[in-house]
């Protein structure tokens, strides 16, 4: 449970009276739900919900620093494994399972094109958070940045969710979900390296 201040930027009050609900948690994902690569990438699409819903929050003049702090963390460094666990693993093997009816080329270029849209953005969104942190209040047009963010990141879930795991949850063997699931573990133990 976040337990460090939360306040509304709007009013500059402490506590947030509208959101007394609202959890500025992001889930973490078991470990061993990379052995059912699938459900890891739906239960991941999840998490980025979350993230989606704490960015509309942080817009609506809503603050909390141990929230923010975490978001951020999920930014750089969930966000970008999850674009490099699809892009660099998950795309290619979907290319080589899929019959062509299933038009996937089409779809995953125009995931490929949503991911470089939200990179870009997401650039916008970290440094306004960035700037959050050190207690400066929304300015200019970063509420519509937070917003445009959040409603993109909403609908590209909703592409994958709806299309993109129903049509690999058809086409993918035991042993293509096995492959996968060796190059998700793989790609994190080379970052558990890297941090050593
Ligand atoms: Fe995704
Ligand atoms: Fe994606």
């Amino acid at each position: 449970m976040m337990s460090a201040e939360t306040t509304c930027a709007s009013n500059g009050k402490e506590g947030d009276n509208n959101g007394a609900q609202f959890s500025w948690e992001i889930e973490k994902l078991p470990v061993g739900l990379l052995s059912d690569p699938l459900d890891y990438f739906f239960a991941d699409h999840h998490r980025q919900r979350q993230a989606a819903l704490i960015i509309a929050k942080i817009a609506d003049g809503h603050f909390n620093k141990d929230g923010v702090r975490a978001l951020i963390r999920f930014l750089e460094i969930d966000f970008a494994r999850h674009v490099a666990d699809e892009e660099i693993s998950f795309f290619p093997l979907l290319r080589e399972q899929c019959l062509p009816e299933d038009g996937m080329d089409a779809l995953l270029e125009k995931l490929i094109e949503e991911h470089k849209a939200d990179e870009s953005i997401c650039v916008d969104v970290l440094e306004i958070l960035k700037r959050r942190m050190h207690g400066r209040m929304l300015q200019g047009n970063d509420v519509e940045k937070l917003n445009s963010f959040a409603d993109h990141l909403k609908s590209h879930l909703a592409l994958e969710n709806g299309a993109l795991l129903p049509i690999a949850r058809l086409r993918f063997d035991s042993k293509a979900l096995d492959v996968l699931s060796e190059l998700l573990k793989e790609r994190r133990k080379e970052e558990a390296g890297l941090q050593k």
